[in-house]
């Protein structure tokens, strides 16, 4: 089965490859030729429908989008839908994370989630999924791995950030992992031609 995921992004590509195995042939935007979608939703489920919508009404394809966000209960949930442009437009994964830090500085509260939300147009029927990871926002920054807010988030039950796990430790827990795990085995259930 051929399907498009509405990404420009290559890791997640490959990561996505990974997951679903040979049987998908996974396309990204660019190879399908589509410029950058624009994501103007206030939520993630609202966003990740927009890049999928988007591909089925204009390419007529099988498609499926995600978006993820960062929550932290005493921010009221920021960065949320926000998180990859929190400390403004053009700013680094370093900026947001400062920013969070700063904003988080002297509060006891920690807790956060990682929310991540796929939707799946098939056959013009639209699916969703949704995972969260609980964890806590540490007062300062460890490991170098990953990516994002990866080394100020400590996932509950482990003593390693995101940024301190291996890639494939992360994957077997994240929330974007769990989540395309999720729409992999509701492919392997769904009826081929
Ligand atoms: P996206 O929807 O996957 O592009 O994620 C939006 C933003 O959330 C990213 O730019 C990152 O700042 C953050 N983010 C998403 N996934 C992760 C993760 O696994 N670790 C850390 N930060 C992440």
């Amino acid at each position: 089965m051929e399907i498009i995921f509405a990404t420009h992004n290559l890791h997640k590509t490959e990561e996505v490859r990974s997951i679903l195995g040979p049987d998908y042939r996974i396309k990204n935007l660019p190879e399908l030729g589509c410029p950058d979608i624009p994501e103007t939703a206030d939520t993630l489920k609202g966003n990740a429908l927009q890049k999928a919508q988007y591909v089925a009404d204009r390419y007529g394809r099988n498609c499926f989008a995600d978006d993820t966000g960062l929550e932290i209960e005493a921010l009221d949930g920021r960065p949320g839908v926000y998180s990859a442009r929190y400390a403004g437009e053009g700013c680094s994964y370093q900026d947001n994370v400062l920013k969070v830090l700063k904003e988080m500085e002297g509060i006891a509260n920690r807790k956060a989630c990682f929310k991540t939300v796929i939707a799946l147009i098939l056959n013009g029927q639209r699916y969703f999924f949704e995972v969260r990871v609980d964890g806590i926002i540490l007062p300062e920054q460890r490991g170098v791995d990953g990516f994002g807010y990866d080394p100020v988030f400590l996932p509950d039950g482990y003593n390693q950030t995101f940024a301190e796990m291996d890639g494939a430790t992360k994957n077997s827990i994240s929330h974007r992992g769990r989540a395309m795990r999720q729409l992999k085995d509701f492919l392997l259930e769904y009826p081929r031609p």
